[in-house]
C-alpha cells in the first residue's frame, strides 16, 4: 500500500449505522477518551500490577519504533529489538506439586502470562503489526473478547499504528479498562464475537486497514508465531513432548503449535511429534463437539446455545475461525479433546495457585483440565506432557 491511497480515518458511518454497535461506544468518542490519557497505558491489576508492559531499558527503542519521522528499516529493527527481548521466550517449569498429588510424572507448565500483557496473543499481535508496519499500513484493527485486543492495542502503539478494536457488547472482560486507557478505539458490537470479526474485517477492507483477525490472509503469519512455542518447549526438552495440552477457541494456538512440532520433526530435530490436545468450554466449541462426535469439519453449533459466562468468555464461540486445522491437528497426532466446565476451570486455577504458586486465567486452565482428567479415567504412561497456560490472572 502506498502512503497516497491509504485511508486512516474512523470506520465509515456505513458501520456506524448497521445498527449493531452501541452508538454511545462509538470509535470517535473513544478516541476522545484516549487522547485525554495522551497514550499512556495502565498497569496491569492485582499480581502483575508491579510491572509496566515493556522493560524500561528499551525506552530508545519504542520511540524510534513508534516514529513515523524515522526510516523505516530503523523502525523495524527498533521494533524487532522489543519483540526479542519482551515477547515469547515464556518460561517452562515443572509441576513438582501437582505430579505428586495426581501420581503422572513429567507435568510442564508453559506459562504464557508472561508475555507483555499476560497471554499468548501478544505472539501474534506483535508478529502482525510489525507486519503491518513494514507494508505501510497506518491502522489495525481486531475483534475480541478481550485479551486479543489488549495484545494488539499494546503492539500496535509501539509501531505507531491506528488501533481498532471490535468488542461483544455483552462481554465481561476487565480488559476493556486497560484497553480504554490505550490510544485505541474501543468498538461495542451489539451482538456476538462472530459478528464483531465480521465487522472489524469489513472495516479493515473498506478502510484499507490491517485486518489482524483470525481467518484473513494472515493465517500462516499467525500460525508461524505460535509455532515459536514448539521451538521454546524444543529448545528447554531437546525431544517433543508425549502430549501437549491447550485451551481453544478458534484453534488458532493449537494448530499453530502443532504446525511447530511437525516442522521440527521434518527437520530431524524430534523424534516424534506430540499428541495435541484440546480443551475448551462445556458444550461451546465446535472443535471440541465435532471431535467427540466424530465428524469430519468443525461445524458451526447454535449462536443461541453460546452463553458467555466470565470465566469462559476467551473460549467460546459457535464457529471455530481456525478449526479445521486444530481438529486436523488433534486427529493426526492420536491426541484427544474434551470439555471444561466453569466450575473444573475455577479449580484448576486455584490448584496451580495453590500448589505450584501460578496465577493463571481460569479459561487458560482448559488442557490441563482435560489432561489430568484423562489420567485419573485411564492413567497415562509417566512420560513428559506439556500444559500451555495461555494466561495469568489479574
Ligand atoms: C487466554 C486465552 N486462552 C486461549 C484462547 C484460545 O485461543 P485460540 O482462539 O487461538 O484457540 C484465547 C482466545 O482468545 C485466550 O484469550
Amino acid at each position: 500500500m502506498t502512503e497516497n491511497n491509504r485511508k486512516t480515518e474512523t470506520p465509515s458511518d456505513e458501520i456506524l449505522s448497521t445498527g449493531r454497535l452501541n452508538q454511545s461506544h462509538s470509535p470517535r468518542s473513544q478516541s476522545q477518551n484516549a487522547d485525554q490519557n495522551q497514550g499512556t497505558f495502565s498497569l496491569l491489576d492485582g499480581a502483575s500490577s508491579q510491572a509496566p508492559f515493556i522493560a524500561p531499558e528499551l525506552e530508545t527503542q519504542k520511540k524510534v519504533a513508534a516514529d513515523k519521522t524515522q526510516p523505516l528499516n530503523e523502525r523495524i529493527e527498533a521494533y524487532e529489538d522489543i519483540i526479542d527481548s519482551e515477547v515469547g521466550d515464556t518460561t517452562l517449569s515443572r509441576a513438582r506439586n501437582i505430579e505428586r498429588e495426581v501420581g503422572l510424572r513429567q507435568i510442564y507448565l508453559k506459562f504464557e502470562g508472561g508475555n507483555p500483557t499476560g497471554t499468548q496473543k501478544d505472539r501474534i499481535a506483535f508478529a502482525q503489526a510489525m507486519d503491518a508496519m513494514r507494508r505501510g499500513f497506518e491502522a489495525i484493527t481486531v475483534a475480541t473478547c478481550g485479551n486479543y485486543g489488549m495484545a494488539i492495542a499494546l503492539a500496535a502503539s509501539m509501531a505507531g499504528l491506528e488501533c481498532f478494536v471490535y468488542i461483544p457488547e455483552g462481554y465481561h472482560t476487565r480488559r476493556i479498562n486497560e484497553i480504554l486507557n490505550s490510544r485505541v478505539q474501543i468498538i461495542r458490537v451489539q451482538g456476538d464475537y462472530e459478528i464483531a470479526v465480521n465487522l472489524s474485517r469489513e472495516m479493515a477492507k473498506r478502510e484499507e486497514i490491517y485486518d489482524a483477525n483470525p481467518g484473513g490472509e494472515n493465517t500462516a503469519l499467525q500460525l508461524q508465531a505460535y509455532g515459536e512455542i514448539s521451538h521454546e518447549i524444543y529448545d528447554e526438552l531437546r525431544d517433543a513432548p508425549a502430549a501437549v495440552a491447550v485451551p481453544v477457541s478458534n484453534g488458532t494456538t493449537l494448530a499453530g503449535i502443532y504446525r511447530g512440532f511437525l516442522s521440527l520433526y521434518r527437520r530431524g530435530k524430534t523424534s516424534h511429534i506430540p499428541r495435541m490436545v484440546a480443551g475448551s468450554s462445556h458444550g461451546k466449541n465446535p472443535i471440541i463437539r465435532a471431535f467427540l462426535k466424530n465428524v469430519p469439519n468443525c461445524d458451526d453449533l447454535e449462536p443461541d446455545r453460546i452463553r458467555e459466562t466470565a470465566v469462559n468468555e476467551p473460549l467460546i464461540n459457535w464457529h471455530s475461525i481456525d478449526g479445521d486445522y486444530a481438529l486436523e491437528a488433534i486427529r493426526r497426532t492420536g491426541g484427544w479433546a474434551a470439555y471444561a466446565s466453569d466450575k473444573g476451570m475455577l479449580s484448576y486455577s486455584k490448584l496451580l495457585r495453590e500448589r505450584e504458586g501460578l496465577n493463571v486465567l481460569p479459561a487458560s486452565t482448559a488442557g490441563l483440565l482435560v489432561l489430568l482428567e484423562r489420567h485419573r479415567k485411564e492413567t497415562l504412561p509417566g512420560d513428559r506432557y506439556v500444559v500451555v497456560l495461555t494466561g495469568r490472572g489479574s
